[in-house]
């Protein structure tokens, strides 16, 4: 046990949760506590909560939770021991060697790292100095320079089925290792493993840490699938990196502009900005939203110009706006996409078309004219619904208060009528946004609850007795030999309570300081999190001396129950029963 136990303690005391979680979100304070929007769910009305003595968070919404460590964890998607490293860089410590574990779902991904920085550096030097120049001239024809090409790490696949696989071979990877990366394929006929990228230039994705995680092939010609992208592996995860944002987390801005595709990002940065991002072949993700709320304060979404790219945008305005970010509408006319409108009219237009992007909300107004004759007055009626609802979305009343005016005006009808319609939309909204935040808030905890102790929906009342005796333990860890004399481990109903009981106790006895990060060893992140949560959930009733002896008692009272179903007192029909099943 005390191995790791003594660096943890230090860890913990040199990162306090609050002033770590305090630099991903607005942490506002509440007594001894604080609260916060959970930081891995949308939501406008806070529920998270950091608790600063037991040193942990809960999110009452959606049942994530756990210490410092755990939090990490789960904000830069990182294994125990990378969040350890991560957390003793912060604070300047040394991870002592004995804590070195072995770790193999870490050592699996420093693998990819390895194979995809390799993998890297050979498209790079095959793209540069390797024969066939298709590749090269592909770039240089679309204005790319030498310098932004190497900026970008970009690269050529030859039109080979072996060469990447074997030059990883030969750097001593193995073929499981090499299909695991997603860098090769496995033949259903031959079993034999393949180049996946062949005849691509080559786009390498890396993470905020510097880290290649995957990359996107684009075809030299018209052929289809036109980009290949790397697949889920255990480092890569399409839905919540975005491309370039290695780059665009250190822009001084306070702005970040999304486009579409990976030549955009690319073509806007060799324009003289650095905070351009792209998402990796997908539509936004609430993920994505999220990560980039952290780094500014609001987006310009340059999406392409067609009925598909005005689609996407409103569906990105959705996703911002639940975040509370700002979004402005970049628009192009003249071109389908930023790449092409640099090329076509320059940096410096391209600045200006930034500088002047639209307010989203007006993106949204022209939207509602799409498809409807506005000269008749069934399509009049038709595009008031419309605007009023879009009208009803803007939070600002002094902002909803211009658009208002501006809109009557032009629908010809009296503002008064129109805000008082509008008026009638957002109450009905904010009801039926508290029902389904309520709804979901009930949905996902059920799930935690089933996931985690499938026992306790049918020990519903024996679950909840243990969770206020483990509670008790984790507020009061020097109580706890009182504890256990009321309530030895064995009396425990639920399996993972008892498993949780049994590890805290074992915990405070071997350790001169009890924290929650002992338990990190034994418990998954989501385990993590329901411990959390049994604590968060009881400390407002503080668990009495007499509560923990009545606690106790349920559970002894079903210990009994079932002792007595055993033996002795048996019924005639529970005999008759138990012949029934002997014989069959
Ligand atoms: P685009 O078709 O707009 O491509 O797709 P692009 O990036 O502008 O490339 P060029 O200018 O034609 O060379 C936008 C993004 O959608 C994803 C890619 O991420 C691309 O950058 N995409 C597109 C795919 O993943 N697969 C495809 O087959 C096509
Ligand atoms: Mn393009």
């Amino acid at each position: 046990m005390a191995r790791n136990d003594e660096f943890l303690y230090i860890l913990r005391n040199a990162n306090p949760i609050e002033t770590v979680m305090g630099s991903y979100v607005n942490l506002i304070r509440r007594g001894r506590n604080y609260i916060c929007s959970c930081p891995f769910h949308s939501e406008r009305t806070p529920s998270c909560t950091v608790f600063t003595d037991t040193q942990s968070f809960y999110c009452f919404g959606c049942g994530a939770g756990g210490d410092v460590i755990s939090f990490v964890m789960k904000a830069e998607n990182l294994d125990f021991m990378e969040a350890v490293k991560l957390l003793a860089e912060r604070s300047g410590l040394e991870v002592p060697d004995n804590n070195r574990r072995d770790n193999r779902s870490a050592q699996r991904k420093t693998r990819i790292y390895e194979m995809n920085r390799l993998a890297a550096k050979f498209f790079y030097h095959n793209l540069v100095k390797g024969d066939n120049k298709a590749g090269l001239q592909y770039f240089l024809n679309r204005r790319l320079t030498p310098q932004t090409i190497k900026k970008y790490g970009l690269g050529f696949a030859s039109d080979s089925y072996h060469e990447l696989t074997s030059m990883l071979r030969s750097n001593g990877y193995t073929d499981e290792e090499i299909v695991d990366a997603w860098l090769g394929g496995k033949s259903e006929r031959t079993g034999k493993t393949y180049d996946l990228f062949r005849n691509r230039v080559m786009f390498p994705i890396f993470d905020l840490r510097g880290n290649i995680i995957g990359f996107g092939g684009r075809v030299l010609d018209d052929s289809k699938p036109k980009y290949l992208n790397t697949g889920k592996t255990p480092v890569f995860d399409k839905g919540s990196n975005l491309f370039s944002m290695n780059f665009a987390k250190n822009s001084d801005s306070k702005r970040l502009i999304l486009c579409e595709g990976y030549m955009d990002v690319i073509a806007v940065n060799q324009a003289g900005f650095e905070n351009v991002v792209a998402t990796l072949g997908t539509a936004i993700t609430p993920d994505q939203a999220r990560l980039i709320s952290h780094y500014c304060d609001e987006v310009v979404v340059s999406y392409d110009s067609d009925g598909a790219g005005r689609a996407a945008t409103q569906k990105a305005i959705k996703h911002f706006s639940d975040v509370g970010l700002r979004t402005k509408i970049l628009r192009m006319e003249g071109a389908k996409d930023p790449d092409e409108y640099i090329k076509k009219f320059g940096a410096p237009r391209f600045r200006n078309l930034i500088e002047g992007s639209d307010d989203a909300n007006n993106f949204m107004l022209d939207r509602c004219e799409e498809g409807i004759d506005t000269g008749t007055e069934a399509g009049k009626v038709e595009l008031l619904k419309r605007v009023s609802n879009v009208l009803a979305e803007i939070e600002s009343p002094l902002e909803r208060e211009v658009y208002i005016s501006r809109t009557a005006q032009k629908c010809d009808i009296s503002p008064e009528i129109l805000k008082s319609h509008i008026n009638d939309i957002i109450r009905k909204k904010k009801n039926s946004k508290k029902m389904e935040e309520w709804k979901s808030i009930k949905a996902k905890t059920a799930y935690v609850r089933d996931d985690i102790n499938p026992d306790a929906v049918k020990y519903k009342k024996e679950a909840k007795a243990e969770e206020a005796i483990i509670s008790r333990l984790l507020l009061r860890p020097d109580d706890c030999e009182m504890i256990e004399a009321e309530a030895p481990a064995d009396i425990f109903v639920t399996e993972f309570n008892r498993r949780v009981y049994t590890a805290v106790l074992s915990a405070i006895k071997n350790s001169d300081k009890f924290t929650l990060s002992l338990l990190n060893d034994e418990f998954t992140p989501q385990e993590m999190g329901k411990i959390s949560g049994i604590s968060a959930e009881n400390r407002e009733f503080s668990v009495t001396d007499q509560a923990l002896k009545d606690c106790a008692d349920v559970l002894k009272k079903h210990k009994n129950s079932i002792s007595a179903d055993q033996g002795g007192d048996i019924s005639e029909d529970q005999l008759r029963a138990l012949f029934d099943s002997k014989r069959k």
